[in-house]
């Protein structure tokens, strides 16, 4: 098991408020998932692991830990009791794993609300302090300004574009770069 995750696995994830809890997924929120996930709008912010359409098989290859890897931390949003989203965090490898990156999604009919603003202030904190990180970082497509938003809300600075970096759906798109460190900032050695 990485290091990493280990740390993180003595620490529970945290509660939002009272409405949202992020907790591990379970089998049962397949119907949840896929209600959620099956949503060209969700999907074409996030990586092409996350397919459109999605399938109930798409839904169950995730639960069982086929597509990401789970005993990293990687929760269901849930809201009111029922899975409405996800939010996971990648460590990185040797000596990158002072770092980390995280991403998210939520089903589109909780979008404009405010509630991922309210998860990423609770989730980029605990996951920085669970796995011992200075860096947490998020790439956000370049047409995707709510993503962005959601990061400078909560303490992400901007630190480039990474120009051309991929194609989705037939286009070319940049992803722009967001870090957010632990304070107080260190430096670092030249
Ligand atoms: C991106 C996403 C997570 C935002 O979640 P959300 O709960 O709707 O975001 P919030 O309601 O907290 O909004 C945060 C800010 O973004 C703004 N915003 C949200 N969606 C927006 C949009 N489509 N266009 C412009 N601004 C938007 C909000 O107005 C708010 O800014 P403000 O407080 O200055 O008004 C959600 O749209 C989603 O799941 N999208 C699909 C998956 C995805 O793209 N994930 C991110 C991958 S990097």
């Amino acid at each position: 098991m990485p290091e990493a995750s280990a740390t993180a696995g003595t620490h529970a994830p945290p509660r939002v408020d009272d409405r949202i809890v992020l907790r591990p997924w379970r089998a049962a929120d397949l119907d949840d998932l896929v209600a959620h996930a099956d949503d060209a709008r969700v999907s074409r912010g996030v990586s092409d692991r996350f397919p459109f359409p999605y399938t109930r098989a798409d839904g169950e290859a995730f639960l069982a830990g086929r597509v990401v890897d789970m005993s990293v931390p990687v929760f269901a949003i849930e809201i009111d009791g029922r899975a409405a989203g996800g939010i996971g965090v990648r460590p990185f490898a040797g000596e990158r794993r002072v770092g980390a990156e995280f991403g998210y999604w939520l089903g589109q009919r909780y979008w404009g609300q405010g509630l991922m603003t309210r998860v990423v202030a609770v989730f980029a904190p605990w996951a920085m302090d669970a796995l011992a990180l200075e860096r947490l970082q998020a790439t956000v497509l370049d047409f995707n300004v709510g993503s962005a938003r959601v990061l400078e809300k909560n303490g992400f600075t901007e630190e480039g574009v990474h120009r051309r970096a991929l194609r989705k759906r037939g286009q070319l798109h940049d992803l722009r770069m967001f870090a957010r460190l632990r304070e107080p900032d260190h430096g670092c050695v030249p």
